[in-house]
Order: C-alpha cells, then structure tokens, then sequence
C-alpha cells in the first residue's frame, strides 16, 4: 500500500470522517442525509428502511449527483435468510434510441454539446424510483411516507451548501462558457445555483420548494405517480423539450431486475459483488485473480512490483471490460470465463515484471482509441451503506452520470435528469465522458442498460460480513473500491485503507493516473518499467462500514470528500 495522504488518526481522536457505532451506521455523501439515516435505524427501522430514507435525502443534498431521476445498483445481506440480493434498477434506452440517433444529432451541431450528455437524448428511462420502491415492498418495514418526508423536509428548510456543490455549480459554469447556448436552454438551473446572481456561500441554506413538492406527491401517491401519473407527464415533458425521445411508454414499461451477484474469493475472504450490467464484479474478480495468480508464480518482491502488477491486472480487466461487457440481457456476456482462475492464470503469464507492454497486448484489438477525454470527478455518483442491529449489510450506490446530469429538470418538480445514455457506446470508435472505450457489447439499443462502474461490494470472513463498501468516480469506482478493499485485507486499518493515495489504470488512455502525493522512488521505478503518468488528479469518493471482530461498526466516508458517517451508539 501507498503512504497514507491523508491524516489515519488513532482510536482517541477519530476525525468527523469516521465514527463508530454498536447498533447501527449509515455511511454516505452527505451528513445530513447521513444522519436521516441513522434516525430511521434509531426509530427501528432496519438497515433497507434507513438506505431508502438516505438515498432520498442525497437526491436533495447532492442533487449533483444522485436523484429521482438517475438509477442505480442495490447489494445486500440479509442476515435472516444469511442471503445476498443484487438489484438493478438503472436507468434503460428509450424505445427511439439508436446510434444513428446520435449521429445524426452530432451532425446537426458539430463541436457542440455532445448529445449524450447535454439536453433530452442524454436521459437514460430512471428507474431510482422503482428500485426504491422495489427495496421498500421487499425488504424493508417502515411506511414509505414515513421514509420521504425527512428528505422533503430538508429540501423545503434547504440543505447546507458544501464545498461539493460549489464546485458542480463551477463546472456547469464552465460548460456554459464553452457553449454558451446552454445558459439559455439551463436558465432555472443556473438561477438555482446563483440565488441573487453570485454563488451561494458554504455552510448557507439552499431551499428546493419544487423538489419538496415532487417528493410529497410521491410520498401521498406511491411510485405509480413517477411511472404513470403526474411526474412522469413532467419528466416526459421536460425531456421533449429538450429534444429527447423519452415517452410515456418508456417510463410505464420500466422493470428494475434481481441479478446473481458475483462472488469470489481472495486472501480467505468471500467477496460478492455486482453483476452485469455492471462491469465492477467482473474486473475486481478478474484483477484479483490476476494478483493471486502473479504471486503464486512468485518473484514479486516489496511495494514497488505490488505496485506495478497492480496496474497490469487492471489493464488486462479493463481491456476485457472493453471487449465483452456490457447489459447480458442484450449481449454473450462470458462473466463465467473472464472470472474464472484459469483466464487470469493465462493472463497472468503474459505479465512482464521489468516491463509494461502496449495497450494491444492487453487482450482486445476491438474497439479503437481515440483522444482521451477528460474524466470529471466524482460528482455524478454516490454511494451510501448502511449496517443495521440485526446485521442486514445495505450497499447502494446511484448516479445520474455526470455532474447534474443532463441539465435538464422536470418543472415544476425539481427532478434533474440523468445523462446516464452516454456509458452506452453511442458513436462507435470514440470515448466516452469518462475516457473509456467501449465495445458491441455495449452499443446502445432500444431497453438496454448501459455498462457501469458501479461497484457496490460486501466482504464476507468464515461467512460473515466484516466490510461494506462502495463509491462514486466513473471507472474509478473500481480501481477505489479494489484498492481500500485489498489493503484492508492485507490487515490495514481501515481508517489507513481509506486515506492512502490511490492508483488508476483503464487500460485507454494508456496512463496511470493518482491520486494524492506519490513517492518519488515509486513513480521513477514505475517510469523505469515504462509507465506513464497522467497529470490529472481526478479521485473516487469512497463510503465504507467495517464490522470489527468485537461487533464494533466503524463507518468511514472518503477524506478527500465532504460525507460523513454517522453511527448509532
Ligand atoms: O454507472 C457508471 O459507471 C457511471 N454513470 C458513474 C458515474 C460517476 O461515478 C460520476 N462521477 N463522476
């Protein structure tokens, strides 16, 4: 592991981004959101009841990156049945998608916006509010109602501005400066942003009256009102407006999906993990097979070749990410070979210890590289988990994609709409927001889910859950989650776990990207093997529970960022 860049304080002075609890923790993004949480478990709610009420209350404090109009991914124990359950209620393709689509629109505006990400054809059919509900039928046992109205509260008395939000509202500012057309088509999203014309200050009240309104009206009409009844006319609204196909029949026919987990094993651990239309399963089973595989060859030898094997495993996942993945249902997704010890024991060999090797050795010559783009942040995404009394183990992690989605809001309801369409391969041969090249696998089609990062993740020792982990960050999520999860089970604490910087490789662009401060001896040895370094410091936002052998919960929300854990004593 790499030095820790980030104070790991010991036990007597835990800093506000750990906390522990004995009956329950709620980990997330936001403190208020974390602590709405934390009053369901103390009320009685369980782990998914406390999980529901935090998600809706992250829709109104990080409106940048999550809400009722993106989707997401749902990993859980359930300690009754000693069961795990993976649903997918991510957003799917209107009917009308087609690349010819995107094409077309590119054609129409060439240097525009791109049509993915900006405006109606970015909106990827929402499916937040059906897994929500999903969660709440299945699992959970408090009212519904009861779980909305903390979060509509916190949008009629306003959130309090973060250092997180600012920098949403400055990134919108600076796609505004590019394309200036879009101050227009976004006016009540930017007057939002700058009540009075300037940016609110941190620590200030930022009122959401319409989203407050959106969510009563699904807290008094249940989820039919999203899906078929006054939302779903506003979104439909909205997108149309924006140039967008979504219809009514695409929202009436959204289903969310239960999915087999992934599950492997490592260092004596069980880790189960998100499936398809994910792709955080099969590359973290594939780059752990790789290492486990590496070293039972031998020869690796300190931190310096840990370090570079690392970032040859992750070039061979995310080289086969770009070939094979992508939604299941739709394509021969072979989960079962390229998880399998026997692929990573064949791609192990290939490794070189003294060397890194072309991008055309990392097992795909499909899908051509262009310009790498330059990833954003972790800003559209956000992971929560939660652990209740009774050992129900909560990881959910939802997004809308990029910061503040597609920009556009279903009036008169505050609902931000994903730009989820652009994970899908829209125009064959380029990359995506996040610089990522993608395969037929992943091309879009009518109904189908785009590939995610998304990584929810539970750590299971002699059967029993002893971490819980997840994060937002595009392909970071992966390199993120593995990272704080391989050195924890290494025995590092996790508060050190957590704040060591990270590394990041995706096989296109061919750079290692990081995180925080590197060691002057570890980059030049890296260099020396023929690595290259990318200047950006982009980073994944990391949420976490570790269940410690005395029954302790510690819950830890990433440094770097502005969550915070809040536990039950
Ligand atoms: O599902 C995915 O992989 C992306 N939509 C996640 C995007 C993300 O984490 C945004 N953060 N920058």
């Amino acid at each position: 592991m790499l030095a820790p860049a980030f104070p790991a304080p010991a036990h007597a002075e835990d800093p506000p981004w750990l906390a522990r609890g004995r009956k329950g923790m709620v980990a997330s993004d936001s403190a208020e959101a974390s602590q709405i949480g934390a009053d369901v478990l103390k009320g009685g709610g369980n782990a998914f009841d406390a999980a529901i009420a935090t998600s809706l209350a992250l829709a109104v404090a990080r409106p940048q990156s999550t809400g009722l109009g993106g989707g997401g991914f749902l990993l859980a124990y359930i300690a009754h049945d000693e069961a795990f359950v993976a649903l997918d209620f991510r957003e799917s393709a209107p009917a009308a998608a087609s690349t010819e689509r995107y094409d077309a629109a590119h054609r129409r505006n060439p240097g525009g916006p791109s049509p993915s990400v900006y405006g109606g054809d970015a909106i990827g059919v929402p499916g937040q509010v059906a897994g929500l509900a999903e969660i709440s039928r299945r699992f959970g046992t408090r009212p519904w109602v009861e779980l909305i109205r903390p979060a509509a509260e916190l949008a009629r008395r306003g959130i309090t501005v973060d250092g997180a939000l600012l920098e949403a509202r400055d990134e919108l500012l600076k796609d505004v400066g590019r394309w200036p057309e879009l101050a227009q088509r976004y006016a009540g999203l930017l007057e939002w942003l700058s009540p009075g014309g300037s940016a609110p200050r941190v620590g200030e009240r930022l009122k959401n009256p319409d989203l407050a309104r959106g969510l009563l009206l699904l807290a008094e009409m249940g989820p039919g009102a999203f899906y078929d009844g006054p939302l779903a006319e506003a979104i439909v609204r909205a997108a149309a407006a924006a140039g967008g196909s979504l219809t009514a029949d695409d929202l009436r026919h959204y289903r969310v999906r239960y999915r087999e987990p992934i599950r492997f094993s490592y260092a004596g651990c069980e880790i189960v993990t998100m499936p398809p239309p994910s792709s955080g399963g099969v590359c973290m089973a594939e780059v752990c097979n790789i290492l486990a595989a590496a070293r039972q060859g031998g020869g690796i030898d300190g931190r310096h070749d840990a370090a570079h094997l690392l970032l040859e495993a992750l070039k061979h996942a995310f080289a086969d990410r770009a070939r094979y993945l992508g939604d299941a249902d739709f394509a021969d997704v072979p989960v079962q070979r390229l998880t399998s010890r026997a692929h990573a024991e064949a791609l192990a060999r290939t490794i070189r210890r003294e060397r890194t090797q072309a991008p055309e050795r990392y097992g795909t010559t499909a899908p051509t590289s262009g310009p790498a783009a330059s990833p954003p942040d972790d800003r559209g995404t956000s992971h929560l988990c939660v652990v209740d009394r009774w050992g129900n183990v909560v990881a959910l992690t939802e997004t809308i994609n990029g910061t503040l989605g597609s920009l556009v809001v279903a009036e008169p309801f505050g609902i931000l709409l994903n730009n989820q369409m652009d994970d899908f391969v829209t125009r064959p041969g380029t990359p995506n927001l996040f610089g990522l090249v993608q395969g037929e696998a992943n091309v879009v089609a009518p109904g189908k889910r785009p590939l995610s990062s998304m990584s929810p993740t539970i750590v299971l020792r002699d059967g029993r859950p002893v971490l819980v982990l997840g994060a937002a960050g595009g392909p970071r999520i992966i390199t993120a989650v593995l990272q704080v999860m391989l050195a924890t089970l290494d025995g590092t604490p996790l508060e050190q776990a957590m704040a060591a910087p990270r590394l990041h490789h995706q096989w296109q662009p061919d750079l290692v990207f990081h995180d925080g401060p590197l060691p002057d001896d570890l980059r030049l040895d890296l260099e020396r093997r023929g690595h290259r370094f990318s200047d950006e410091r982009r980073t994944a936002s990391v949420n976490a529970i570790m269940i410690l052998p005395d029954g302790t919960l510690l819950g830890a929300s990433d440094p770097r960022r502005f969550g915070r854990p809040v536990g039950v004593p």
